[in-house]
């Protein structure tokens, strides 16, 4: 265990690509991310989607080197992020800055890296207005609104609920992806009969007493936002537990709440879930099913990406297209151009950087959970195409 976090937490010459010549600029990437605590998961999804994208693209770099600068975020909540960023950009002197799973940690960060003029690429954390907070911000991962919001529609006009309880993990992106359910929901003539803070993200909360609340309030959908992961398992065990499927409630949200990865640790009762999201392992497309053969033979056959691994995976290929684009002198200005506006064919479907917002364009799909051959996995029911951030776009709150 300590050598495993030794080797993350070092200095990774991550590869001498192509030639690597005497002229050949060294390009230092820092990466934020959570290697330790409840959240390593996230960091071990994401740093795997970043290697393999290396191991499959040695010529993707040019004749440029690249090295990763890894530092443990740990926690949510900002202050050990922003330090890292800090010690990141003044000392190591990154070209660029990545990772970043959890928003706060990318919103403590920003001023720094308007400060030192350092680009972000963000690889997870998803609340919507976070671009705004500094021009060297671009996102290839979502915003919550880009399930949040077309749910509410979905709801409504599609899933048949006149009446929801929204249920979310008090802080940032949790905030966010309550306005963007209740904003969509109501828009169609929905009613939302409340909204429930459920504890923070650090440590996963019992549920029971939020849930019996929910089920006493009987709403036709229960919309949830928990920051995948563990919070994710916890959240459809105490469904289950509480019989609350058998009560007519329909358990809704985004695809944080059914993570690829966490699938298989939950009830039967998962099954019936709907969901909208990016990305899924089960996506039956030839990209996509060339990208999970390939993940699980550099890990394991009995591992799969998520959202955060398809993330860190196209988070790399921007990298690579922002470096080879400007060959040979890396500058702040010269990756955010070359950022904006770059198109991908990710494992998960299109992908486009808004040269406008510096946020994602990507299709929102409808997840329905199933059981079939023996496993929970997810089924595409409907599609929302290109999606571009719907607070954004409708100017809403911090937006505007
Ligand atoms: C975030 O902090 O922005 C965040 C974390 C985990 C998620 C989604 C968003 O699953």
């Amino acid at each position: 265990m300590m050598e495993y976090r030794k080797l993350l937490l070092g200095t990774i010459v991550a590869l001498g690509v192509a030639m690597g010549g005497a002229d050949a600029a060294k390009i230092k990437i820092g990466v934020v991310l959570p290697y330790s605590g409840g959240a390593a998961q996230f960091g071990e999804q994401i740093d795997r989607g970043m290697n393999l994208f290396i191991k499959q693209h040695k010529a993707a770099f040019g004749r440029h080197e690249i090295e990763l600068i890894k530092r443990d975020s740990k926690r949510p909540g900002g202050d050990i992020a922003k330090n890292a960023v800090q010690e990141l950009i003044t000392r190591q002197k990154v070209d660029m800055l990545t990772g970043f799973v959890f928003s706060p940690n990318a919103m403590a960060s920003a001023p720094l890296i308007t400060q030192g003029k350092v680009p972000m690429v963000i690889m997870n954390a998803g609340t919507a207005w976070i671009p705004s907070l500094s021009p060297y911000i671009v996102r290839v991962s979502f915003t919550m609104w880009h399930a949040g919001y077309p749910m509410g529609g979905y709801a409504m006009n599609k899933l048949g609920c006149k009446t929801a309880v929204i249920g979310y993990t008090n802080y940032p992106p949790g905030k966010d992806s309550r306005n963007a359910f209740a904003t969509g929901f109501e828009k169609s003539g929905g009613k939302v009969l409340e909204a429930i803070p459920m504890g923070g993200p650090r440590q996963v909360p019992d549920f029971t007493p939020f849930f019996q609340r929910v089920k006493n309030a009987k709403p036709d959908c229960f919309y949830i936002f928990v920051p995948a992961g563990n919070h994710a398992v916890a959240v459809v065990k105490t469904y289950a537990n509480l019989g609350m499927g058998a009560t007519g409630i329909k358990l809704i949200g985004p695809g944080d709440i059914t993570q690829d990865t966490k699938l298989q640790s939950m009830p039967k009762e998962a099954a019936g879930m709907i969901t909208v999201h990016h990305y899924s392992a089960d996506y039956k497309t030839p990209v996509n099913m060339a990208f999970v053969k390939a993940w699980k033979e550099a890990y394991g056959a009995d591992t799969t990406p998520d959202f955060m691994g398809v993330a860190g995976y196209d988070g790399m290929a921007a990298i690579a297209h922002a470096i080879t684009a400007q060959d040979g002198s890396i500058s702040a200005a010269g990756t955010m151009k070359a950022l904006a506006g770059w198109s991908y064919n990710s494992p998960r479907g299109k992908i486009t950087i808004d040269p406008k917002t510096r946020d994602i364009i990507q299709d929102s799909n409808v997840h329905k959970v199933v059981f079939k051959d023996g496993r929970l996995m997810i089924e595409v029911i409907d599609t929302f195409p290109q999606v571009k951030d719907p607070c954004k776009a409708n100017q809403i709150g911090k937006c505007k």
